[in-house]
């Protein structure tokens, strides 16, 4: 079932089919990594890394960087009082779903730029529908859907910025939880603390920010000790 950008399981069966037909098929030479993740500039160049890197990123970065954020940021929304329907805002391949589902939290949906991450993320029978969209033109999905809004590793360098928010507070309702990781060099380079300060003036409540490590004890990779910051806020 596809409404408008909304992709469902069956999905899978397409891509599986032609992998290469929800983008434009620029590939790198090199494999996909951090640093070239870091070094994204445009939404396009997003879906190009991630189709490339949705097939091993488990694998290749996640389990061999030892990456913890989507496992502190479900949490957080959980220790908050978090509860479903939840959209997992730049879902990519379902890690952060995961762990809210082990939580007991439900019915989850997935929104990512890239259909190749979704596919990987609607794989693990953890979400109930997949939403392919670029944040920075807002989710197509009917106003206060939800309950609650995630995100673990999406507000980063070359990722989204700090006016993303502004497109998950319609399809919140009122008292929503947040729990979004904001990457903490990009916290103080792109602005978050005054797009926060602006917002809890008149459409967030109870702000807190909880710094935490975005990597465990087995990374070994130049980024091993960077810091995240999980804001953790409700619409009012
Ligand atoms: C580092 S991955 C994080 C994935 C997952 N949340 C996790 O913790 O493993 C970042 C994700 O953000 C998505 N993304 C990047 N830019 C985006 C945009 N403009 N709109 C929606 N998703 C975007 C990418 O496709 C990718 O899946």
């Amino acid at each position: 079932m596809i409404r408008g950008m909304i992709r469902c399981k069956c999905l899978n069966d397409a891509l599986d089919s032609n992998p290469g037909c929800a983008f434009d098929g620029l590939m790198s030479d090199d494999a996909p990594d951090l640093k070239s993740a870091y070094a994204l500039n445009t939404p396009q160049d997003s879906r190009r890394l991630y189709a490339e890197w949705a097939g091993d990123y488990d694998q290749s970065f996640a389990a061999r960087e030892d990456y913890q954020l989507h496992v502190h940021t479900a949490r957080a929304f959980v220790a908050a009082g978090g509860q479903g329907p939840v959209l997992d805002v730049g879902a990519g391949t379902g890690l952060c779903g995961a762990v809210l589902g082990d939580l007991g939290v439900g019915p989850i949906d997935a929104t990512d730029i890239s259909a190749e991450m979704l596919d990987q993320a609607m794989r693990k029978d953890i979400y109930r529908d997949a939403i392919e969209a670029d944040l920075n033109l807002g989710i197509p999905v009917p106003h206060e859907s939800y309950s609650g809004i995630v995100s673990s590793g999406t507000f980063t360098t070359g990722h989204v910025g700090p006016d993303a928010i502004d497109a998950l507070l319609p399809v919140a309702r009122h008292g929503a939880q947040f729990a979004l990781s904001i990457n903490a060099k990009h916290y103080d380079s792109a602005g978050f603390a005054a797009k926060l300060a602006e917002l809890a003036e008149t459409r967030i409540q109870a702000l807190s920010l909880k710094e935490t490590r975005i990597y465990g004890d087995l990374a070994t990779g130049e980024h091993r000790d960077d810091i995240a910051l999980i804001a953790v806020f409700s619409k009012r």
